[in-house]
Parts: C-alpha cells; structure tokens; sequence
C-alpha cells in the first residue's frame, strides 16, 4: 500500500464534518479523503463539495470506490451493522463510540473483521490529548506512588429535541453514561488499569427522554485503585468544567477541560515527598506544584494518523476494538447495577471459555 490511506466517510454531516474531517481526514499525513455517505443527502453533498470528495447515494456505492478504510460516524445503533458491512468489503474500520449497543455486537463486530482480515478501531481519541499522554508518562514512572483514586467528569446541557437519538437507548444504547461515560470509562483505564467491578447510579433529574440524563459510577481497579466518573445531559455547559483527577499516594494530577474535543486545559501536578509523615497541623505547604502544559496535539488528527500508520505497516493499532469492548463491558455492568442496586464484578473472559 502506498504512503496515504484512502478514507470514506459514513454519516458525514455529525462529528465528521464538525471535527474528524476538517480536522483529522484533511490535515493528516498519511490520509487522503476520497468519499462521503450521509443518509441526508443535502448535507452530503455540501461535505463532499467542502472537502473536494466523491459522493455516495449509499453505503455500498461507497464501498465500490477506491478506499482502503472507512470511518464510521453514525449514531449507535447503527454501528454494527455498517461495520459487517465493511468488513464484508474487505475495508479496514474506525468506528465511533461506542462500539455497537451491547457487548454482544461489540463482539460481532471483532469477530467479522478478524475473520475478514482487517483492521478495527475504535475512536477514543480523548486518549491521544497531550495532556493525558503526560500524565500517564507521570503515572508510569510512579511519580504519583501508588494509585488511590482518580475522577473524570463530562457533562454538558442536553434539552429534549425531537429526533435526538442519543435521548431513547433504542438509537442511543443509553443516555449520558453510554454517550460520554464511555471516553471517561476508557480514560481511567488508561491511567489506573483493568476495572473489576462496579457500582453505579443513573437518574432523570431534569429531562424526562427515556435515557438517563445523571449517572455516577464507581469503578473498583484491579490494582486497588477507586474512581467515579459523573456524566450529565443537565448542567449547563459553562457550569461543568470536566475535571480530571487523579490521585496517588505521592500526589496527585488535577485538570480542567482536558476531558473534551479541545486539545489543551488546564492541568497541575502537585508532587509530594515520599514519605512526608503525619502533619497534624495539615499545612499543606510542602508539595510541589508544577504546570503540565506540553505541545497541544489535535485528538482528532492523532487518532487518524495512529490508524493510518498501523494500515500501513499491517499491526494492530494503539487503541483497538479490545478497548471498545472492554468500554462495553463496563458499561453494561454499569447499568446492570443501577438496575439492581448491587456491585458487579466484571467478567474478562472470553464467551464459552
Ligand atoms: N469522539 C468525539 O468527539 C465524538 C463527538 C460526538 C459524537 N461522537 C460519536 O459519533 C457518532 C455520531 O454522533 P454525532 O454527534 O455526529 O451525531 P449526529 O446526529 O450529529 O450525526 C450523525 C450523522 O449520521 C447520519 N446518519 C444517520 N443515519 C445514517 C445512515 N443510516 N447512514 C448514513 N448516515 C446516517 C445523520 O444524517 C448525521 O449526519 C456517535 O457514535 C457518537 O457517539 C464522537
């Protein structure tokens, strides 16, 4: 294969053409934009003008152009059956999240294109923000000693609109907690590990849509380590300020607005002696506080690139669709247990083994 990736484009007029075309597609060095498909075909036809693209009138006229892979950017219950669909085709895919509805279509989707023999991704691209990648360099080196606890936070203000499918878990999954759980869910296993179980409520505090619109998980690592993770559709944008916290014996990393589509917050490591003894005093004085504020990189970009490269050079990519099942495991465990009122252990193995 040559030095481009050839990409197409489903559901091109949401999240692709606000952010991963003008911003990933188009700017990156190993991509080349050749078709979009929207099933609104006004919108369609203004992205591929935008972009200097074909069009398609379907997802199989799509597939007959000359790509190599396909980004899927549709809502979610419609991610299974158009990554079968790729696969099918031969074309290697990076999907939204969350990886299909459930744990079982997450499956499916490993399984077809394995057996197809292409390549599945899943777009975490929150993972590749500069200022996640440095705190996790923190965390490896065991700046922070040993992990304790650590929050992620993504809300925003979400009104009942006619057509939203994100509101009825039968076109979304779920509510706030599948929509935007996922990335925090995924962040906090980059940083502390494998999650082993969970607790977890959901809620409609303020719009009454059949998904949740207020969750709040715990999650229990396998390394000891505690987290929550809080999603709501019902605080206003400017009101939630997407903290990110984290938390270990030797300090700890505190962020602001790095958990989003941007690519740069706010971010502070407060780093402590190793063992500075009891202060009965709780002065407080003796951390070193140090600004993390490295190169900003466009998520957007970074995720498409990681993809193209590992096209490319025939090798699985960074993120990968284990990560969108594990994504998906958790929140089903997670739902399980605002149904149940109980804490569930999360099941790793495989079906049938
Ligand atoms: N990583 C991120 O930053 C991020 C942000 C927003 C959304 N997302 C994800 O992207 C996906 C889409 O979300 P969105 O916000 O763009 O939604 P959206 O509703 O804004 O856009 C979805 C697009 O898909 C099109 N569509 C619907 N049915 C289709 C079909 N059968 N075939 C082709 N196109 C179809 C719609 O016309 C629309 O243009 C979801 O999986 C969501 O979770 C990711």
């Amino acid at each position: 294969m040559s030095g481009k990736v050839k990409w197409g484009v489903v559901g091109s007029g949401g999240i692709a053409r606000r952010r991963t075309i003008p911003e990933g597609i188009i700017p990156a060095d190993n991509a080349v934009l050749v078709v979009v498909y929207d099933i609104n075909g006004e919108v369609n036809t203004e992205v591929s003008q935008e972009y200097h693209a074909q069009k398609a009138d379907s997802i199989e006229e799509l597939l007959k152009t000359d790509i190599d892979a396909v980004y899927i950017a549709t809502p979610a219950n419609l991610h299974c059956e158009q990554v079968l669909t790729c696969a099918r085709a031969g074309k290697h895919v990076l999907c939204e999240k969350p990886l299909g509805m459930t744990v079982d279509e997450a499956e499916k989707m490993i399984t077809a294109c394995k057996n197809a023999g292409v390549i599945l991704d899943m777009a975490f691209m929150m993972r590749f923000h500069a200022q996640h990648q440095a705190a996790l360099k923190m965390i490896q080196e065991g700046r922070l000693g040993e992990l304790t606890y650590g929050r992620a936070q993504l809300s925003c203000w979400y009104p009942p609109m006619e057509g939203a499918w994100r509101q009825d878990p039968a076109t979304g999954g779920g509510g706030s907690l599948m929509d935007m759980g996922g990335h925090c869910i995924d962040l906090m296993e980059m940083f502390f590990g494998k999650i082993a179980k969970v607790s977890c409520l959901i809620n409609n505090t303020v719009h009454k849509y059949p998904s949740e619109d207020s969750a709040v998980a715990t999650l229990s690592f396998e390394n000891g380590a505690l987290a929550t993770v809080d999603n709501f559709f019902c605080i206003p944008d400017n009101s939630s300020k997407n903290v990110l916290e984290l938390y270990g014996s030797h300090g700890s990393i505190l962020a602001k607005n790095t958990v989003n589509q941007g690519d740069r917050g706010e971010m502070v490591a407060c780093l402590e002696a190793a063992d500075s003894g009891y202060n009965a005093q709780q002065t407080r004085a003796d951390a070193q506080e140090m600004v993390i504020d490295p190169e900003p990189v466009n998520t957007y970009r970074a995720e498409i690139e990681q993809f193209g490269q590992a096209i490319l050079e025939g090798r699985q990519p960074s993120c990968g669709s284990q990560a969108g099942l594990r994504s998906q495991k958790v929140l089903a465990a997670c739902y399980e247990s605002a149904k149940t009122g109980r804490v569930i252990d999360i099941c790793w193995k495989k079906r049938g083994h």
